[in-house]
Parts: structure tokens; sequence; C-alpha cells
């Protein structure tokens, strides 16, 4: 039981001095109802875990008091916590998952953080950059806090702001109004038993609204068991929970316009479904994910309706240049649309990586379209990237599979990717609707300033109607290929080449080595072996040779066929991902692996299946934790 007593049941109130932590990716959950708060917390928590894994906590209200657990580590050490040294019964609660930036992922640096009287916790995503000044002032007043964290800073500012309003939303919004920096904050104050407040900025916080229950948390996965309709949170807002009421206003209290939808997937999406992994689910779900992303986009003629693409034709027939920004594996897609986009269009488009784009002072104008793929939606250096070209004017377009995220909401326009909910770490499902999503952009622009002719885009659209039934068939065929991965656990390098489109995968492949199996893996373009890469070759090394269709550009095809030679000829072991039929590549193969013929701006969408697969096999192969490689978190909110 709670008593009334000041201390909160927080395993690790004190903390050492100097461990200034920055919460920066994380996630968050705050529930209030009649069911047990921890229950929902923990399964939502559990959902999220893909945000941060290194450690998690909870609190909840009972009794008249607050208790609290946290724990270093992944959610299982909470969920042990728990078991050992119970909770008592409660119906309102907050938790929070940890990615660690700065500060290392201990016990004392795990959300809530309290104030010193226990009576209110707080769980954040951010970094609040005044913190310093604002701990100072608190030290003046008298408060004695107890670590030099930001967050805590937030608790005992919160505990403040309610002694003297009495009102948790208004106190929230005092304190929103003194923060400086990002912060998404989801607080209880254990004399508002049935109150849960929550503030947005910058990092996502969605409200689900149920019966005679409310949920806040980082993404819709948390709370999807329990219900489907959502609200969607802006920048600058407060939000305050009861059992029956979801009140928004801005930071001065102002009531805020929200945007409610229906979510369009349930719980068994976030599941995994009978399989060992998420990223298992989702490799498998890529031929739904890809007629998904195409599901009402053409109608019955073959043209293309972008309806979601809401820059006026006449803008994109001015456009004079294209530009592409994005992350990690959705940079790779954005590479593959830089060869869709300047072939169907015409018009010149450079792929960016997001971090690097706006520290080179990109020349960008009103004609410039800028392009921001991001499966997440959140990723801190494209919003940047985006933020900057619509400072100088350029119209962006977002290619993003999470409804509602920060990215969608700051560009001119969105097209969503319908991948569903993408579960683990590396991303499988998501890159391929990114691909999708891409091709179809390249074809509208192609329409729409009639660089393309319509029975050119409906042969497009046909062979990319074909895609999900390859996909399957190409996943029919995977178990050689995990045969070879395991076969491949011992060795230390693995190398890609690729050309032209199979760039891009070469190097898509070897992303997913690295982060999953931990191994050296890096990716050529295979015209570029001869200017120095070709020193690595030794015995047995294996080499992963993506070859471009032989039907396609064939002269690409040939000087592949070249590659495979001479590197087989130092030694290498050739393991070569080629089309059904293509006779040349047998002789210089040492394993195949044969994907269905696919024209050569689309092959990306199949060749990049076994290449997952493999990754995800040797990851497995070699012990280590597909879902949730170490060091990673899934939204890279920092830049
Ligand atoms: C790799 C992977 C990352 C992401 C990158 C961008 O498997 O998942 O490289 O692609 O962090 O993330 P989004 O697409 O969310 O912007």
């Amino acid at each position: 039981m709670i008593p009334a007593a000041p201390r909160p049941f927080c395993d690790d109130a004190k903390r050492g001095e100097g461990d200034h932590e920055r919460i920066i990716m994380c996630g968050i959950v705050g529930y209030v109802g009649g069911q047990s708060a921890l229950d929902v917390v923990v399964a939502g928590l559990k959902r999220l875990e893909y945000r941060g894994y290194d450690s998690a906590g909870v609190a909840v209200l009972a009794d008249g008091g607050l208790a609290s657990t946290k724990k270093a580590g992944k959610l299982v050490n909470l969920e042990k916590a728990l078991v050992e040294q119970p909770l008592p019964a409660g119906t309102t609660g907050i938790g929070h998952t940890r990615w660690a930036t700065h500060g290392g992922p201990t016990d004392a640096n795990a959300h809530p953080h309290l104030d010193n009287a226990g009576r209110v916790a707080v769980v954040h995503n951010g970094i609040i950059e005044n913190f310093a000044g604002l701990r100072a002032e608190l030290a003046e007043r008298g408060h004695d806090l107890a670590s030099e964290t930001d967050t805590e800073v937030v608790a005992h500012l919160l505990a403040e702001a309610y002694s003297s309003t009495g009102d948790p939303a208004e106190a929230m919004r005092q304190v929103c109004r003194q923060l400086e920096g990002a912060f998404t904050l989801v607080a209880v104050h254990a004399d508002e038993p049935d109150v849960v407040v929550g503030a947005r900025r910058n990092s996502p916080l969605v409200v689900g609204v149920g019966e005679g229950e409310a949920f806040l948390a980082s993404d819709v996965a948390a709370f999807i068991a329990h219900t489907r309709s959502a609200i969607e949170l802006g920048q600058d807002q407060v939000v305050e929970l009861r059992r029956e009421s979801v009140t928004v206003t801005d930071f001065d209290g102002q009531p805020a316009e929200v945007r409610k939808y229906h979510v369009d997937w349930d719980a068994s999406a976030a599941e995994k479904g009978g399989y060992d992994y998420f990223m298992l689910k989702e490799i498998a779900e890529q031929p739904k994910a890809v007629a998904d992303t195409l599901l009402g986009r053409i109608d019955g003629s073959g043209a293309l309706h972008l309806d979601e693409v809401r820059i006026a034709p006449s803008v994109l027939r001015e456009v004079d240049k294209v530009v592409v920004v994005a992350c990690g594996t959705a940079y790779h897609a954005g590479m593959i649309a830089k060869y869709a986009i300047e072939h169907w269009t015409r018009l010149p488009c450079e792929t960016e990586l997001a971090s690097e784009f706006r520290y080179r002072d990109p020349i960008l104008d009103q004609r410039t379209l800028v392009i921001a793929i991001s499966q997440s939606g959140e990723t801190m250096d494209t919003l940047m990237a985006l933020r900057h070209a619509r400072e100088q004017g350029a119209k962006v377009l977002a290619i993003c599979n999470t409804n509602g995220s920060t990215i969608p909401r700051e560009s001119d326009a969105v097209l969503y990717t319908h991948a569903g909910p993408e579960v683990a770490v590396a991303s499988t499902k998501a890159f391929l609707t990114q691909l999708v999503a891409c091709y179809l952009v390249a074809l509208y622009l192609g329409q729409t300033r009639g660089t393309k002719w319509g029975d050119e885009i409906r042969t497009v659209v046909r062979q990319l109607s074909e895609v999900p039934g390859q996909v399957e068939r190409v996943l029919e065929t995977m178990e050689p290929v995990r045969a070879l991965a395991r076969s491949l656990a011992h060795k230390n390098t693995v190398l890609f080449l690729g050309r032209h489109v199979g760039y891009p995968v070469a190097l898509e492949g070897a992303l997913k080595l690295k982060e999953l199996a931990y191994m050296h893996a890096e990716g050529f373009a295979a015209g570029e072996l001869k200017h120095g890469p070709i020193a690595l070759i030794e015995d047995d090394l294996p080499v992963v040779v993506v070859v471009p269709s032989p039907r396609g550009r064939s002269v690409l095809h040939e000087k592949i066929v070249s590659n495979i030679q001479e590197i087989r000829a130092r030694g290498a072991r050739t393991i070569v991902i080629a089309e059904e039929g293509d006779e040349a590549v047998v002789p210089y193969a040492d394993h195949l692996i044969w994907i269905p013929a696919a024209p050569t701006l689309l092959q990306p969408l199949v060749a990049t299946v076994p290449l997952q697969v493999f990754a995800c096999e040797l990851a497995t192969a070699r012990g280590n934790e597909v879902d949730q490689p170490r060091n990673l978190a899934k939204s890279v909110t920092v830049e």
C-alpha cells in the first residue's frame, strides 16, 4: 500500500552528480480509465520498445499516492522488478521506454522522474535546453534536486505550478511556457488520481479515445488493442485526459484544433503473428504492403491519381529540379528514385543524405521540388533538411509511413506508404513501399509535365502491379539463401556489388548486414572496383553481386558479368542475384539466387528481398537480437 508519505516508491530517488542526460528518442504511454493502469502501460511500452530499449519505467497513482519503478536494460528487467516488488493497483499511470543519447542507460537515468515530495511523476522525450538556468532558480527557491537531469527540473516545476494553480493542465501550460528546446511530456499528480496531462513539442504524441478511458502515446501501436479512435496533437499543445474527456489547448490555454482519425489497422498488425521476429513477419508482409501502396492510386484507364499530392499541377510543371533527402534505408530508396525521376521526367534529380544537406548550402528555390522520405516521419535530420528547403522557398513532398507524424505535417504534401506498422528496427517493408511511392511520384511528375505518354505510364503501372506476386515468389524460394547465410556465420566481412539501381540495392544489403549481423559489410558500385576496393578481395571472401536484367540495358549486364569474373579470379566466393534464365552468370556464380524478371528500374523491388532474408538469417545464426539490434532505435529523432 502507498502511505501518504512524501518519499516516492522509486528505486532510484538519488543519483550521482553530473549525469546530465538528454532523452531524445523514446516511447511514452499514459492511461486513465477503468483498467489496471500498470497492465495497460506495460503492454503499451512493449509495443513501443522498438523506439528505445535501454531502460524503462512506470508510475501509477493509487491510494492517494504515487508509486514508481524503473530499470536499466530491456523492458523485461522492469517486468521482473514489478513481479519481485509489485506496485499497488491503480487506474491512472504513465510509462517510458528509453534510448539513451547522453547519460548512460542506468536505473537512475530511466524515467519517470519525480519531484522531491514524490507527488508528481513525469516522462519526457526531448531536451530542455534552458534546464541549467531553471535548475538554479529552483535551487534558489529551496528545491532540493536529486540529479542534474533536465527532466527532474520539469517534475519540480510542475509540482510548484500545481501548488499555485491546483490545475494539472494549467500547471503543465505554465511550465511549458518556461521551457526551451524539444519536450514531449506526460505527467501525473498524486492529488489528481483521474487525470493525465501531456504536452507536445516536436516528438509525436497521440491520444487514444476509448469508452470511459483515454490513452496518450508516442505511437498508436501502444493503445491499438483498446481503441482505434485517435487524435493527433499538434505542435505546442497541452492535453488533459480524464476518463470521459480529452481537452486540448495551446500553451496559452486557448482551445486548440485537433485532427481526429480512425486507425486503419488493428492490434494483430502490431503483433508477431506466429513469426519468431517482427522482421520475419514484415519481410513476409511485403507483397501486401506493395499492393496496398498502389491501391486506389491508379484509375481504370491506368492514369495516376495521387490526391494527397496537393501541390498544384501548374507548380509541378514549373519545377526545374528535384532533390531527394532521406537517411539510411530511406536514402537508398531515394538513390533509386533519382534513376526513375531522371529517366521518366528528364528533370535533374539529386539525392542527398539529409544529415549533410543543409550544411552544404544547397541551391534551392521555388522551382525546386524536395522529396523527403521517412518511414517514421520523425527522423530529425530529414525534418531539419525539409525545414531548410522550405525556408528557401522549395516545395516539399513527404513520402511517409506514419500518419500524422512531424515530417508530413510540415511538408506541402504527403504521399503515404501503406506498409502498416513497421516494428523491427531494420526497415524492410517500408523500403519496398518507399520505392513504390517514388516510382508513383516519378510517373506522376511525368504525367503532369507531359514527359510520359499515357501508354508508357500504363505499361509501368502494369509492371508495378505484378510486383506483389513476384515478391511472393521470391519469398517462396528463400530456403537456400537461409542455408547459405548460416554457412557464412563465421565470416568477418561480406561485400556487395551492383551497378545502376543495383548499386543502392548493394548498399542496402550491406546496411542490413551491418545493423543485424554486426559484420563488416560494404556496398560498392561495381564500376568502382578497379579504383580501389578490389584490393579487399581475398580467398573465399563472400561477395554478393546484384546483376541487372540481361534484357534491358545489356551493356550494364555485360559489364557486371566481367566484374564477377574479375573478383572470382582473385578468389572471391561469388553470390550472384540474377534474373531467372540468365545463363551468362551461371559459370561464374558459386551461389545463385534467382529472382523473377523485372524491368531494370523496378528490379530493386525483387532484388532487395533475398538480401533482407540473408541478413536476418545471419543475425540469427550469430545469436543476435534481430528486432532490436544493439545501439539502434527505430526513430532517430536526434541529429
Ligand atoms: C535501416 C533503417 C534506418 C532508417 C533510417 C531512416 O534498416 O531502418 O537506416 O531507414 O533511420 O528512418 P526513417 O525512414 O524513419 O526516416
